[in-house]
């Protein structure tokens, strides 16, 4: 390490999800994750419960950060926040903890936005060989709250051209895994049933829009009336199909956020492609992603797991670059609820 290096201790609260990274410049010292399962017992994150947990699980989780980075606190370049958006309070608890070891330490704070930390996953660097996404950039961005095409046309540069009307394709996963009785979060545990099912065995209804942009709603519906026919006519279909309903719908699923993808890429020419957020972890979508790369002569990028759902190394990547803009934060910011990737 060099005496001009840059250390930035990153948090991330803005969920279920307690996260503490440190990095040095662009390379990941370690990332420290708390994740809470109370909320498996409610079919759903509970806010109130997550903020709580938030609270008993910052200091531990940061205090294990910095041991294991071997670093002392004094090191200390900047202190990095998921700003927005998130849960009020999840992301309150983040934001007074940063701004706290900011002030104390008399460093800069760097509110960063969650979304633009997603995508910026791509550019950590940690041991294993990789090759980075290059300007301009198509990013598909999937999560539980999220489902956007953005443009990428540099580290502080974001431009959505495409995104949900309605709900987010990790909801879409989320809700008929409840409804099959199968827990939270659903999307892994619909990916996992989905490798030995028949994904063409079921058809759900399809949503046509204009332009780049998604609805998971109507067959978020279309599949609540499938499984509520098929109940009707016969009780033990859920148990009888449950590997045939998750590929086919998972199928239904990466078909509807693949077609507007392949528009995108045919439309404007570009010719790298990422995804980011926790419905990047899917494997069947990952494989979709990959084969696009022959089809469409194209460069993909896909993250590693640890990167794909929440994490503090997203958002110290994002600070990172922020910090080499002198793009710093008041230490009177507060969380928002609502925040635009374009943000
Ligand atoms: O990015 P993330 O961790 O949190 C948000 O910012 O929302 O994304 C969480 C979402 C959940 O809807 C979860 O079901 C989904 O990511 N997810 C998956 C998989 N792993 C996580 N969806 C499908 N397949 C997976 N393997
Ligand atoms: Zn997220």
């Amino acid at each position: 390490m060099q005496n001009n290096d840059i250390y930035i201790l990153a948090i991330e609260s803005s969920c279920d999800d307690t996260s503490c990274a440190i990095l040095c410049n662009n390379k990941v010292l370690v990332n420290i994750t708390a994740n809470q399962t109370i909320h498996s017992l409610y079919g759903g994150v509970v806010p109130e419960l997550a903020s709580r947990d938030h609270q008993k699980n910052i200091v531990a989780v940061v205090d294990i950060a910095l041991k294991n980075a071997k670093i002392t606190i004094q090191q200390l370049n900047a202190v990095a926040v998921t700003e927005g958006p998130g849960l009020m309070g999840s992301l309150l608890v983040g934001i007074s903890f940063a701004k706290s070891l900011a002030l104390a330490l008399n460093i800069p704070l760097i509110g960063v936005n969650h979304m633009q930390g997603h995508i910026l996953s791509h550019f950590i660097i940690d041991d294993t060989e990789q090759s980075l996404p290059q300007f301009p950039f198509l990013c598909l961005t999937v999560s539980g709250g999220h489902t956007q095409l953005v443009m990428v046309s540099n580290y502080l540069n974001f431009k959505i051209i495409g995104q949900t009307l309605d709900d987010a394709v990790g909801e879409a996963f989320d809700k008929a895994a409840k409804l099959l009785g199968l827990g939270y979060p659903g999307g892994p545990l619909i990916d996992k049933l989905a490798q030995t099912g028949n994904k063409t065995k079921f058809k759900f209804a399809e949503t046509k829009l204009n332009h780049y942009d998604y609805s998971f709603s109507g067959i978020k519906t279309s599949f609540l009336y499938f499984i509520q026919n098929n109940v009707q006519k016969n009780t033990n279909f859920i148990a009888e199909n449950i590997e045939d309903i998750c590929a086919s719908y998972q199928q239904h699923l990466i078909t509807v956020l693949l077609k507007n993808v392949i528009n995108c890429i045919e439309d404007t020419g570009v010719k790298q492609l990422a995804i980011a957020g926790g419905v990047s972890a899917n494997s069947a979508l990952r494989l979709h992603i990959k084969a696009l790369e022959r089809k469409l002569a194209i460069k993909t990028f896909i993250p590693k797991f640890e990167y794909c759902t929440d994490n503090a190394a997203m958002i110290g990547i994002t600070a990172y670059y922020k910090f080499l803009n002198k793009t710093f934060s008041h230490l009177s910011i507060v969380p928002k609820v609502r925040m635009s990737v374009e943000d």
